[in-house]
């Protein structure tokens, strides 16, 4: 394997002032150190989390260096000892069949509405990766109303030090009387020319609005079941909702409801909203009607099937709107 060697005086992780010099240090001392151990003890991807990625990819170089050119430290040896049996029939099977690049569908929320944009964007650029690691991309997107209804589908081909911006809620219908802004959402796909690092082309979403912008990396659906989240009840200053993505084409049973305590007990005053959801389609509710002395609460929303569920934090003006997943 062909490794990038940076230079020792050059930051790995910025928050923790935690350079590759060091790094390397600590991975070769002779009592060994797992990429978990390099975390914990240096504290080096705590903060913005931003270097992760940069982080877990110098890591394994820093094994694959070692074991190629037989220079076998603790650590490598120590991890070597620890696989299990099906890990290492798992590297035997990985040197006889070839890898594939595979794609996982992700999901994102559209909003709508006045001083309300919403932007896909995804982006190939290398990072820190060597030339040839990073591939080029497919990015199939479906753009789709509340219904379900498709608005607009198309395919662009990302080279690598490329980005795709496109403004999807310009497709959407403004919100109807009353509404806060309409909602629709955009399914991405993403196909690598051949199998090599993900780089930066996770895609994002990106609300702007009046006073502020927001953005959020995009995920697969979540599984059947329950999701959680728990929020501080500010009512005042802080309007909050739930969006459903379906991510099937048939119609989607689900059901949200609160306030739970933090330990998932449920208040006296429980409402629960149960709703079907048509196949492909976005649906937003305002999270309302919490007692004050409810400080803290949970919120439950429960899927029948693949679904993605977000959560949407505004300004009572919705001048400012931030977006998040569980
Ligand atoms: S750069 Fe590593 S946690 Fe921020």
């Amino acid at each position: 394997m062909d490794v990038k060697q940076e230079s020792d005086l050059e930051p790995l992780c910025s928050c923790a002032n935690l350079t590759y010099g060091d790094a390397r240090k600590l991975l070769a001392r002779p009592s060994g150190m797992t990429y978990d151990q390099l975390l914990a003890e240096t504290g080096a991807g705590q903060t913005c989390t931003a270097c992760l990625l940069n982080m877990e990819y110098f890591c394994s170089s820093e094994g694959a260096a070692a074991a190629a050119t037989g220079l076998v430290t603790d650590a490598s040896l120590k991890a070597q000892e620890r696989r299990s049996l099906k890990l290492r029939l798992y590297d035997w099977l990985d040197t006889v069949f070839p890898l594939i690049a595979f794609n996982r569908t992700n999901f994102i929320p559209i909003l709508c509405g006045p001083d309300i944009e919403t932007n896909l964007r995804v982006t190939n650029h290398k990072l820190l990766f060597k030339e040839g690691h990073n591939p080029p991309f497919k990015i199939r997107y479906a753009i789709r109303n509340a219904a379900g209804g498709l608005l607009k589908r198309n395919t662009a081909l990302l080279g690598v030090g490329e980005e795709l911006n496109v403004p999807v809620s310009t497709f959407l219908d403004p919100p109807e009387e009353g509404q806060p802004f309409s909602i629709g959402m955009v399914e991405i796909d993403r196909f690598g020319k051949f199998p090599g690092n993900r780089g930066t082309t996770r895609p994002q979403v990106e609300i702007l609005s009046k006073d502020g912008s927001s953005a959020v990396h995009s995920q697969a659906y979540n599984s059947p079941g329950d999701i959680w989240f728990t929020a501080q009840n500010r009512t005042d200053e802080e309007r909050l909702f739930v969006i459903v993505l379906n991510a099937s084409r048939v119609d989607l049973v689900f059901s949200i409801a609160y306030p739970f305590s933090p330990l998932g007990v449920a208040a006296g005053s429980l409402q629960v909203k149960q709703e079907t959801l048509a196949g492909k389609g976005a649906y937003v509710h305002e999270v309302t009607g919490i007692a004050p002395d409810e400080l803290v609460y949970s919120l439950r929303a429960q899927i029948g099937h693949a679904a993605k569920v977000m959560l949407l934090c505004a300004t009572p003006d919705l001048s400012r709107i931030s977006v998040d997943h569980p």
